[in-house]
């Protein structure tokens, strides 16, 4: 079997990326083809004509990124890495993964794997040998430092997942730094040899047929090296994610321990090995926790320029707060700042709540669902669905017993963890545990309140705008690669414009629960909303009516 990209021969063009719509899949929950409960590559394999079957079936995706499969004590399920050239054996082989590269690329479907190269486990053989002594030949493939005269930790550090962000090793009578997890060390960036061998897994996965990767905290791979306490964060000052006032991190400002300007080499040295590959692409995790402005002002120095990332996943829109001034602000911002790069969206993953149940919207919940879908699809970058908004996956609400995210194990009932927004995705309203297998107990509790046959059944659900609203995509280059401009920004109303030298496409969205009309000072020739859409806007005397979550998108 061949890896090679002869599938998309003549039809590829070097950047892909930016008029592709990506797909995150969570293999754990998505679909378990051997029934022990867990997810797996063939379940994903079993299931990629749900996102495309290369003949117009299917959603019309172009690119999925699978989040970490690797060998893995699972202690941060799957974000701490054993070992980085193999499958868990949880997910499957390496040819079950050959098969995936084969049957996704021969439907069209490009595929993005996460690599996590800022920690790994503590059980990967690096970490194994460098915590025996300080003289083995990995002794610096980690951060370690020697603890205060007292015996405390080097410095003030704190870990996202609660606690010091250190550990105390007695064989080498020092700490080792872990910005996660105890179970998740990181790896000294600023050792040549970490870097060459992290370069060889990134060549080990290009060689295999993947075509880009999604970089975990990517802005966490330097560290100030003198290890400078992080300065206590003024009172009254919003750090971005909502409900993390529990976390003791949040009343720090990470200056020292992450975001450090020379991380921005270390990218230039893995862009460097990505362009080794023609049409390979990245996305790197960049998230700042001093606000939004900030976060989309890091976000974009990562990607200008062409020497850095293709593109930084922003968490700007994984916010609680979603209005038409906030959503104006986020994309007005990102546009200012970008420059000659990338954007990059999505309204969820698997850290925070989902979408449907974190904007609470109103009476209206499937519809601003729908309207935001579709607003991620109209804005000018590459928009990424997370598995189950096409059936609008709620947030479940998790119990104790049913807790199996380490933050929700060290935060509860505070914070409540991630297990709540990445359930088994439900395929079959007839079938045990919703499809997902056909008997075992899921490792997560298979309870989503909508299922794919019956959003299939529905004309006016989720699956079918999206559906439709990607072939809409494929046919007008304006919402693929189109100039953006604000149009009006009017109480609830957002319009825009996305403009080629061709076409100009007007996209208006009202995001409250009452009804709006208003003025446009453009002349729309053709509606060309989604029809599955149920709160669509209409034309009419050449003022757009805009009902309760409406959207509208028009030729001009
Ligand atoms: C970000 C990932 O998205 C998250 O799931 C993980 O726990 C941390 N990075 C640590 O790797
Ligand atoms: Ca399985």
């Amino acid at each position: 079997m061949s890896n090679s990209n002869n599938f998309f021969n003549g039809s590829l063009s070097e950047d892909w990326w930016k008029s592709a719509v990506f797909y995150q899949i969570y293999p754990r929950s998505f679909c378990d083809s051997n029934n022990d409960g867990i997810g797996d590559l063939r379940g994903v394999i079993n299931k990629l004509d749900h996102l495309n079957d290369g003949n117009g079936g299917g959603l019309g995706i172009d690119a999925i990124w699978l989040s970490p499969f690797f060998p893995s004590p699972q202690a941060d399920f799957g974000y701490d890495v054993s070992d980085y050239c193999d499958i868990d054996s949880d997910y499957g082989t390496l040819d079950d993964f050959d098969k995936l590269v084969f049957e996704a690329h021969k439907r069209k479907i490009r595929v993005v794997l996460d690599l996590v190269l800022n920690h790994s486990s503590d059980q990967h053989d690096w970490f194994k040998e460098s915590m025996v002594d300080r003289t083995n030949s990995k002794a610096d493939w980690y951060v370690w430092a020697n603890p205060k005269p007292n015996g405390e930790p080097p410095n003030n550090w704190l870990a996202v997942f609660g606690g010091a962000a250190w550990t105390y090793e007695p064989l080498r009578e020092q700490y080792y730094l872990h910005n996660f997890l105890a179970e998740q060390p990181d790896l000294n960036w600023y050792n040549p040899e970490v870097r060459e061998a992290l370069a060889e897994v990134v060549r080990f996965w290009m060689s295999r047929g993947v075509d880009g990767f999604r970089l975990d905290t990517a802005n966490y791979y330097a560290y100030d090296r003198q290890l400078r306490d992080n300065p206590k964060r003024p009172a009254g000052s919003h750090p971005l994610e909502d409900g993390q006032e529990a976390n003791p991190l949040s009343g720090y400002i990470t200056k020292y321990s992450k975001d450090r300007p020379e991380n921005i080499e270390f990218i230039h040295f893995l862009r460097k090995i990505f362009d080794e590959k023609a049409n390979f692409t990245s996305i790197g995790e960049i998230g700042s926790s001093e606000g939004l402005e900030e976060t989309l002002k890091l976000g974009a120095d990562y990607v200008r320029h062409g020497d850095g990332l293709h593109m930084a996943y922003t968490f700007a829109m994984l916010s609680k707060e979603m209005n038409a001034e906030y959503f104006g602000h986020v994309v007005g911002f990102t546009e200012q700042m970008i420059e000659d790069g990338w954007p990059c969206w999505s309204l969820s993953n698997h850290d925070c709540t989902r979408m449907v149940t974190r904007f609470n919207c109103f009476a209206e919940r499937e519809g601003f669902q729908q309207m935001m879908l579709l607003l991620l699809l109209s804005l000018r970058g590459t928009p990424i669905i997370y598995y189950g908004e096409e059936v609008d996956m709620e947030e479940y609400p998790i119990t104790k017993e049913e807790l199996r995210d380490p933050q929700g194990i060290r935060f509860w009932p505070e914070i409540k963890g991630r297990d709540g927004c990445r359930l088994p995705f439900p395929w079959d309203s007839a079938a045990p545990n919703q499809g997902f297998n056909t008997g075992k107990k899921p490792w997560l509790p298979a309870k989503n309140s909508l299922s794919l046959d019956q959003a299939q059944a529905y004309p006016e659900s989720s699956y079918h705008v999206i559906k439709e609203m990607l072939k809409i995509r494929k046919t007008n280059p304006a919402l693929q690669k189109g100039k953006f401009r604000q149009i009006l920004l009017e109480g609830d109303c957002f319009v825009f414009e996305r403009k080629t030298k061709d076409q100009t496409l007007l996209i208006a969205a009202n995001f409250s629960t009452e009804n709006h009309s208003i003025k446009l000072p453009l002349k729309v020739e053709k509606d060309l909303t989604p029809g599955a859409l149920k709160h669509s806007g209409s034309i009419k005397n050449e003022r757009l009516s805009l009902p309760a979550c409406g959207y509208f998108l028009g030729k001009v």
